[in-house]
């Protein structure tokens, strides 16, 4: 017999048919007894009414543990009422196996007795929900990029040296070859592959020895990064507005009942449409001192400031050209102002912050090897990427966005740890 998902009942109705999967919950009620089945796909609810099975099978009713993992036969019945809206009448029950005592109970648990056993907390409503916006979020992005003709193009996670500042770099030994780092992002490979195949993304896991605790920082997170030749800083913020439009959207569509279970205001999210307000450093400055902030020019943007910007606003603000000094040493400075560089972020509204760096890149040769110095980056190690500028440079323009940041978000999650299946963080590397 094939097997069926839950998910599939819709078109089995008045079937009999075997679910697999494990035990949610289970009551009883007289001589009928009620049991709730999930399989990660949803849930379905059993009802084992005693004159329609054998004794056997009705004691298996009573064996069976929360999380213990069983089959059910029976006829599918539609039942608006039941969890998942359909219903089976049990004729038979097989158990797979039974389940210790199950730590995680319907009564409320601390962060951290879950976050030790996430391994197991992924199987409960919440979590699905989350992981599927994630992956909803993930599969929107490579449509997005696969549909516009850039190439994918992944970028080594042992890297020689710094691309994001030298503060947060893990390190680790290469055998004869000295220290390696674990990348903070793929962008410096992904100009390499812009230079060879014009429009490419660079999409996976980067790292960051991050000492801070707070809600907006993991320290292994994924981040995707689009890099295209012959693109400007406006060309650069007309494709992070078109993708982040894109990604909120298509969630919205595709995932509804998702973000129903978690209780998402998604009337905030369907503001998020083109075009996107674009001020300058200078101009979010201006909000800053009119809130009665006492904000000096020339400093970053901090996460408190990030949020007074964006509440200004009903949908993603980008904001430009931001002072040089806090900026990553490959920004190219603007030709009208060199104090500030032709970098953009992106802030989320409701607070959640920075979803997206990005900058036009310096393309001059003679600048970027003085960039390097006053980071005090050792150059030898970006001699490869200095060859770029060597031959064929052109304006070229890239970001990278943070998918945990963009998951919680559209989630309006309190937390990035709940945004990754198992989440590192300063205080934590297992399970
Ligand atoms: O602004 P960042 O540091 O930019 C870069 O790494 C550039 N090289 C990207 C590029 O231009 N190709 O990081 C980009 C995004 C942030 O906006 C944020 O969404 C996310 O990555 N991010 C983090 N997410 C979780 N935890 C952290 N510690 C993060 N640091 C950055
Ligand atoms: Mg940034």
């Amino acid at each position: 017999m094939k097997r069926i998902c839950i998910e599939e009942l819709q078109h089995h109705i008045g079937e009999t048919i075997t679910l697999h999967g494990w035990l949610y919950n289970k009551r009883s009620s007289g001589k009928i007894r009620f049991l709730v089945m999930r399989d990660g796909s949803g849930l379905v609810q059993g009802v084992v009414a005693k004159t329609a099975v054998s004794e056997d099978v009705f004691n298996r009713f009573d064996q069976l543990t929360q999380e213990s993992s069983f089959s059910m036969t029976g006829k599918v019945r539609q039942e608006q009422r039941a969890p998942g809206g359909f219903e089976l009448d049990v004729t038979d029950i097989q158990i797979i196996h039974i389940a210790h005592e199950y730590p995680i109970t319907p009564k409320e648990h601390g962060i951290d007795f879950l976050m030790d056993r996430r391994h197991l907390w992924l199987r409960s409503s919440r979590q699905h929900a989350i992981l599927r916006v994630r992956h909803e979020v993930i599969r929107s992005i490579r449509d997005f990029f696969d549909s516009r003709g850039f190439v994918l193009m992944d970028a080594p996670i042992f890297t020689p040296a710094a691309c994001e500042g030298t503060s947060t770099l893990f390190e680790t030994n290469y055998f004869d070859l000295g220290k390696a780092y674990l990348t903070q992002s793929g962008q410096l490979y992904g100009e390499a592959g812009a230079m060879a195949l014009g429009k490419v993304y660079v999409f996976g896991p980067t790292f960051r020895a991050e000492k801070s605790k707070t809600r907006r920082h993991l320290t292994e997170f994924w981040m995707v990064e689009p890099e295209v030749a012959f693109n400007d800083l406006n060309d650069n913020m007309d494709l992070a507005e078109e993708f982040l439009e894109h990604i909120v959207q298509t969630v919205l569509k595709n995932r509804a009942p998702e973000l129903k279970m978690l209780e998402r205001d998604t009337s905030k999210l369907e503001k998020v449409r083109r075009p996107f307000p674009r001020i300058s450093y200078d101009e979010a400055v201006d909000i800053l001192h009119k809130k009665g902030i006492p904000f000096e020019w020339g400093n970053d943007l901090g996460g408190t400031d990030e949020t007074v910007v964006s509440e200004q606003f009903d949908r993603p603000v980008m904001v430009h050209r931001y002072p040089s000094e806090v900026k990553a040493f490959y920004m190219k400075r603007d030709p009208e102002n060199p104090k500030v560089a032709l970098a953009v972020d992106v802030l989320a509204p409701e607070g959640y912050g920075e979803i997206i760096g990005g900058s036009q890149r310096e393309d001059d040769y003679d600048i970027l090897i003085a960039r390097i110095k006053e980071h005090n980056l050792p150059q030898a190690s970006f001699d490869w990427y200095l060859d770029l500028r060597r031959f064929g440079s052109v304006p070229h323009a890239g970001f990278g966005l943070g998918v945990e940041r963009t998951v919680s978000w559209i989630c309006g999650l309190e937390h990035l740890r709940e945004a990754i299946p198992f989440p590192r963080m300063i205080y934590r590397l297992t399970p």
